[in-house]
């Protein structure tokens, strides 16, 4: 079994779920109001904001353990590793906002992400400490250790990215798997007004749903599945949220703008992929922009 391998194996046990239950609830109570909620998850930025924030720690953290190899240049060390230490609390914010509205697989293994972080955190802050009393040598000990259980924590939150999707657009997922054809969803009058209704697209031997809502003449067609966590869309409702017509998804609430499809509320923090539309002869047809013109 490969190193990584081994995470997967963690996040099918089940040991820490007693502690995992409390947590998330002690997290979102926390982060309660829905803006800030929003403003950690990334919604406003239609990308997820954690991995965004996570560079600052981990390249000011690398750089320094760098030049504290080099005497002359330890004062810039320090600098840095103080620059790490002020971004990563808003980081662990954002990852635990996120964390906290995942599946159980990927809170088990977020758990143990957010225990090696905090552990890195507490060493660089005692190096800092060390530091401003003089104790440069025990300073770097403890940073070199903070950067050691830093990098093996990014490890962990590479393989939820990359292994566990956590953070990635499932909807993006799949709209690769749709055909580029034309997708015809049937007559204009058969689509009910003003909410969802499913229809599905073909992808190689699979169908691919979609979720499908007629304003009046007007249609808007998304990929079916969520970009959060694949959520039924078509399942969902169209409301009003920040003063545009959303689409909204019955598993954790995200809103998704109905004309382009950007998040208006969270957890989703990626835009849901939306189809283009052309009338013909009273039927709707639509496809994914960008495909086989
Ligand atoms: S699956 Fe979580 S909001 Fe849609």
């Amino acid at each position: 079994m490969s190193l990584l391998g081994i995470l997967d194996r963690v996040a099918d046990k089940a040991t820490f779920d007693k502690a995992i239950g409390p947590a998330q609830r002690a997290v979102q109570a926390a982060l309660r109001p829905q803006a800030l909620r929003d403003l950690l998850h990334g919604t406003w930025l239609g990308h997820p904001l954690h991995p965004i924030l996570v560079q600052v720690p981990v390249g000011s953290w690398t750089s320094a353990g760098l030049l504290d190899a080099i005497p002359r240049m330890r004062p810039a060390a320090t600098v840095l590793i103080g620059t790490g230490v002020a971004v990563a609390v808003p980081a662990a914010m954002s990852g635990a906002a996120d964390w906290s509205e995942q599946g159980i697989g990927v809170r088990r293994l977020g758990l143990l992400h957010a225990a090696g972080n905090t552990v890195a955190l507490g060493l660089y802050v005692g190096s800092l400490v060390a530091r401003a009393r003089g104790r440069g040598g025990l300073g770097r000990v403890l940073s070199y250790a903070g950067l050691g259980i830093a990098s093996g924590s990014a490890a962990i939150g590479g393989h939820m990215s990359y292994a566990q999707s956590s953070g990635a657009s499932h909807a993006a997922t799949a709209a690769r798997a749709l055909s580029s054809d034309w997708i015809d969803l049937g007559p204009l009058d058969d689509l009910p007004e003003g909410r969802p209704a499913l229809r599905t697209g073909k992808g190689g031997s699979v169908d691919v749903p979609l979720a499908v809502v007629r304003r009046g003449t007007k249609v808007d067609a998304f990929i079916g599945a969520c970009s959060h966590l694949s959520g039924p869309l078509y399942e969902g409702s169209v409301e009003q949220v920040r003063g545009t017509d959303c689409l909204v998804c019955p598993w954790h609430g995200s809103a998704f703008d109905l004309d382009d499809g950007q998040p208006r509320r969270g957890p989703a923090a990626n835009p849901q992929d939306k189809l283009e539309i052309r009338m013909q002869a009273g039927r709707v047809m639509a496809r994914l922009p960008g495909r086989d013109r």
